[in-house]
């Protein structure tokens, strides 16, 4: 089924605790957003089924934020597991190297852009250091960028605040994509780098994944279509593309 108009590069995470819920807010949303995105906890718990589920009649576009992790081999597995799924969007971890990017890329659905989580919205400065890596957030990012589009990533996932130097780095081609996006005034939950949308945007972002002050909204669907009103005053009258 054809959705009207042209909705927002907005993808919901569906982080919902059974799979009613999730179809309910994937149907509220999916008039407004040209995404949902499905994670550990609903993929875990109601295995592939929830694809056909959330997707529905809709022809709304699935992310399978997976983030896979682990040798090349086991990646790769995953990957061609989770193909028939059709997702549109498939996440690893850049952290896995060059190899298991390599093999995640190799064995996804030809449609499938393979997005390279680099540091996790949830980590800031403090916690990298922890892990002795070197370098600010900001430097370990576009290593990691550098690094998954070298391997054949076609899509980053990375805070709002390092989306300028990433785009910087990797060139107009590759899919950006920002989770840690708060409406002004939003709960920041547990994601330490946020941005508004607009922010998120207007600094390259291609697609905002927004989670909690969309679901937990009274309202999903208004909340959704608040965002979109929002991300279309941002570049004067028209959605992004
Ligand atoms: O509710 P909220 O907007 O914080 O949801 C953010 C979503 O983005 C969650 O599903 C989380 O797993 C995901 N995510 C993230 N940081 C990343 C990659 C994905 O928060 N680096």
């Amino acid at each position: 089924m054809q959705r009207p108009g042209r909705p927002a590069p907005v993808a919901v995470a569906l982080d919902a605790p059974d799979l009613d819920t999730a179809a309910r807010w994937a149907a509220l949303v999916t008039p407004h957003v040209s995404t949902v995105k499905i994670g550990l906890e609903l993929y875990l718990r109601y295995g592939p089924d929830v694809v056909a589920t959330v997707r529905g009649a809709s022809g709304v576009e699935v992310f399978l934020d997976l983030k896979l992790h682990d040798i090349p081999a086991t990646v790769a597995g995953a990957a061609r597991a989770v193909s028939r799924l059709r997702p549109e969007i498939l996440t690893v971890h850049a952290a896995g190297g060059t190899d298991m990017i390599r093999a995640a890329v190799d064995a996804a659905a030809p449609g499938t852009c393979v997005a390279a989580v680099t540091v996790l919205t949830s980590m800031g400065a403090g916690d990298l250091a922890a892990l002795g890596m070197p370098g600010s957030v900001s430097d370990v990012v576009r290593r990691m960028a550098v690094l998954a589009v070298a391997a054949g990533a076609r899509g980053l996932v990375c805070s709002p605040h390092e989306v300028a130097a990433v785009r910087a780095e990797v060139g107009p081609d590759v899919v950006l994509i920002t989770p840690g996006v708060r409406p002004a005034g939003a709960d920041q939950h547990d994601q330490a780098r946020v941005a508004t949308p607009e922010e998120a945007f207007r600094a390259g972002a291609d697609l905002l994944v927004i989670g909690r002050p969309i679901t937990r909204a009274p309202d999903p669907g208004a909340a959704a279509a608040a965002v979109a009103a929002s991300l279309r005053r941002a570049v004067s009258g028209s959605v992004p593309r």
